[in-house]
This record gives C-alpha cells, structure tokens and sequence, in this order.
C-alpha cells in the first residue's frame, strides 16, 4: 500500500480550512448565527465521525441545536448494518421535507455509511428533492468545500466516489464529554466477512502513524480525559499498512507508557487476529482495562466458515480461555447473529451452547439482514424470518440468565468506577463504569462527574448494576 496517497497532504487540508474560512465570513452576514443540527446513527466510528463534523461546523461558526424547525444545517450521519437502521434514516429524512417548507435556506446533508452506497444516492436523488448534500465517510474530510459548493452553486451535491479511503489527520472536533473520548486509530476493514456491508462504505484498512495517536492521547490525558476509547473496525490488524509496521499490542505498550489517570479501551478485536501477544500486552499494561469485546457471530464452524470468519468454535473458545487465564478479571462481550442463511435450528443452538459454556458479561445479539451486494445476500435462506425469532429468543433467554447471574454476585461487593455522566433517571441520576466497563447506576450529585469513586452495589438487572457512593 502507498503510504503516500493514503494520508490527506496537508496542503489539501489547508485548502478545506480555507473553505472553513468562507464558510464563516458567509455565515457572520446572516443577521442571526446559524444553527447547526447533527444527529448521529449506528456505531462508535459514526459517533466519532460526528463528533469531526460539529468540529467543523463550530469553526464554520455555527451554534448547535436538536430541533430541525431551529436548524439551518442538519447533518443525518447514517448507518448501513442492518436493513431497520436504514429505514429509521429514511423515515427521518422523509420527515424533514416538513423543517425544509418552513425554511427553505435550510441545508440537508447526508453522510456516513448509507451515503456511501450507490443504491441510496440514486433513490436520495429521485425521492428525496429535500436533501442537498450527500458524502460518504471517504469524503468526511472534504466536508467544508462540499458544503460550500452547496451554498454557492445552489444545485445538490453527490460525493459517493468509491475510494480506498485515506486519513485525514487535525480535523477539529467538539467531544461530548470531557471524562471520555474517542479516537480512531485505523479506518476501513479488509475482512470482507460474507453478510457484512463495511468494507464496500469504508474502503480498505488504513492505520494512523503512531506518533499522530500518541500526541492526540497524551493531549487528551493532559486535559484531564479519563476513558479514552481507540476504535477501529478490526484494531487487531492495526499497523500492518505501515511504512514501519507496528502491531496493536505494541501500539498498547506505547500508549500505556503516557503518564495519567485514564484508562484505555478499545473496539473492535476480530478473534481470528486476536491471540495470546495481545492478551499478554492487555494484562501487563495498567491503563488498559480488562475487557475485550470479541464478537464470535456464531458457535457453528460450518456457519462461521460461511461468514468467512476464519476461525473455528474450538479457535475461539481456545482464545478465551487465554485471555481469562492471564486476566481472570476481564469482562467479555461478544456479538452474535442468528440466522444467516442456510443456518439450522441445530447450528443455531450451537450457538446458545457456546454462550453458555463462554458466559459472556453482555451480548449484542441481531437478526441476519441481507445486504445488498455482499456475498450471502446471494446464498439460499429458505428459514423464516419467524423461525430465526424463536431461535433468537431462546439465545436471549439464555444470556439474561447469564447476565443476571453475574450481575447479581456483584450485590454486597465493593467495586472502583468512573463516574461519567447523568443517567437521566430521577432516582439513580448518576452512570458510571467499572474498570471492566459494566454500567453501575448510581445515587449522588452531578459534581462526581470525571471522578473515580469506591462505590457499593446494592442491586442489579439484567443490563446494569446499582450502587451507593
Ligand atoms: N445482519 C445482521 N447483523 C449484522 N452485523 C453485521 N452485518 C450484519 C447483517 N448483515 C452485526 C455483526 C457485527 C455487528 C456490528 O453487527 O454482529 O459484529
Ligand atoms: Fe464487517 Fe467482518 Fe469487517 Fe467487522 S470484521 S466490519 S463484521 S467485514
């Protein structure tokens, strides 16, 4: 790979800030600051896509709101995963022809994974006439001089090129919160799993150099950032695009080594690259927290051969046992998806008797969707949609068991957490997370935010645990 072409020249980038420039001389003619809508759907790497465009649209000098009848931008940052997610952005969209007849200098944008697919833009273009502006994740950079384009060339904007992708480095950003932050550390998947629509809106993997990560870390742990989150599709095939390769374990020692009060997580390992060098690196370096999400999709080998998954039940199973002997305190989350086509009841539950035997912590479980253009979208499934449902239950019957035995051995245990923000329930206002991430609810006051707290459990579900300060 051409390291060159993939990281975006900086004289480009000065070209974007440029338009930034234009962008907020235009806006200060407006007799009011413009407000700026940006609403975010899917994962993690969306929610940090965002979190670059309001940066953007700050330096534009916009304001911010949640209600589109306010709004003269709305940003709709879109997921593809699964069929619902891209119904829900349809209905949305549909719905702001409504904020566009009231105020027809409003601008409607696009982005993210949906924008990405030819598919989408082509009924956007006929069905949608609301919508000015669509870009895919590839062009997230290229956001200032698209807007503009819009704003002076009054015509609708398409930018969908399918690209390689490249890496845009010193995008501003507006971070949710100042206890947690995201940051992204590779793009792009190149594992081309047979149900998944990833690699064709993301393009292939790229990494960040080190050096960029480690400055954007040891900066937010100046700040006082507590959690810090380092995202990538795959963070297991970290590095291996680099002129100076480096793997991920290594990247974690790296990190490990900037003073602080913080703890490291990260999103997401795929088991077939995920081994014992990294759960060494994970147990020895003290600011990574124990807890690793391996999504397993499925407990079949047949199956998971079909999801080109390259692993086996027995790989994986052997992988976890690993882990827990060098971490016996790791929490493990995985995902799971019931049935992909040519799925059996029986292979199905050799998915529910893999669960049991893991006993993960949580799981986050989903119905196969077929997607268009991925190569099981092609493979017979002749299993009913209510069929895949019974089987789907009896998987969350079983974790719930699980997941409310483990959380219920909790009761009366005395655990450290972050506390990092409001929950939103009057009588347990506070959420918090233990070093393995499971959510604690707690009772106290808002000035507890960004600090960590001994915190006793006095309750739990399912989903959460319960605690007094
Ligand atoms: N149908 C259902 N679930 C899917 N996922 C990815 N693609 C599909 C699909 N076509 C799930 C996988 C993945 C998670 C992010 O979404 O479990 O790990
Ligand atoms: Fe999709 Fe597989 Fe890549 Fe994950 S690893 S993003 S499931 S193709």
């Amino acid at each position: 790979m051409e390291r060159t072409q993939v990281v975006i020249p900086a004289g480009e980038m000065d070209r974007q800030r440029e338009f930034t420039a234009r962008l907020a001389a235009l806006h200060q003619q407006r007799e009011r600051r413009p407000l700026a809508m940006v609403e975010t759907y899917g994962c993690q790497q969306n929610v940090a896509d965002s979190q670059r465009i309001m940066g953007m649209l700050r330096e534009m000098g916009c304001g911010f709101t949640r209600d589109p009848f306010q709004a003269d931008v709305i940003v709709i940052n879109t997921c593809a995963i699964r069929e619902n997610a891209e119904k829900k952005v349809f209905g949305v969209v549909g719905q702001l022809v409504h904020a566009k007849e009231k105020n027809p200098s409003l601008t409607i944008c696009l982005c993210g994974c949906m924008a990405q697919q030819e598919v989408v833009a082509e009924k956007i273009r006929a069905s949608y006439r609301h919508v000015d502006l669509i870009f895919g994740p590839q062009a997230l950079w290229r956001f200032p001089e698209l807007l503009y384009e819009v704003y002076t060339r009054h015509k609708r904007v398409f930018s969908i090129a399918d690209e390689h992708g490249s890496i845009a480095e010193g995008l501003p950003v507006v971070r949710e919160s100042r206890v947690r932050a995201w940051v992204s550390i590779m793009y792009g998947c190149n594992n081309f799993c047979s149900y998944c629509i990833v690699p064709y809106v993301r393009g292939r993997e790229r990494s960040r150099e080190p050096a960029d990560i480690l400055a954007e870390i040891r900066q937010l742990a100046e700040d006082g950032c507590r959690e810090i989150t380092l995202l990538g599709q795959n963070v297991n095939s970290y590095g291996k695009d680099l002129d100076n390769p480096m793997d991920f374990a290594a990247l974690l020692e790296e990190i490990d080594k900037i003073p602080g009060d913080y703890l490291i997580r990260f999103m997401t390992s795929h088991p077939k690259d995920a081994g014992e060098r990294l759960f060494d690196a994970m147990a020895r370096c003290t600011h990574v927290a124990k807890q690793l999400h391996l999504p397993v999709q499925s407990g079949s080998s047949r199956v998971l051969k079909a999801m080109n998954r390259g692993y086996t039940r027995e790989q994986y199973l052997e992988k976890v046992r690993y882990a827990r002997s060098v971490m016996p305190e790791l929490v493990l989350t995985s995902d799971i998806i019931i049935g992909f086509p040519g799925e059996t009841e029986a292979e199905a539950m050799e998915t529910v008797s893999l669960i049991k035997e893991v006993r993960y912590d949580a799981l986050f479980t989903f119905i196969y969707s077929p997607r268009p253009g991925t190569p099981a979208a092609r493979m017979p499934d002749p299993v009913s949609r209510a069929e895949k449902q019974v089987w789907f239950d009896k998987l969350l019957d079983a974790q719930n068991q699980i997941s409310g035995g483990l959380h219920r051995a909790y009761i009366g245990k005395t655990v450290r957490v972050l506390v990092d923000g409001e929950s939103g329930d009057a009588e347990w206002p506070l959420s918090s997370r233990t070093n393995g991430g499971r959510l604690v609810h707690l009772k106290g006051d808002p000035g507890w935010i960004g600090q960590y707290a001994d915190v006793r459990i006095t309750d739990s579900n399912t989903w959460a645990l319960f605690g007094e300060i």
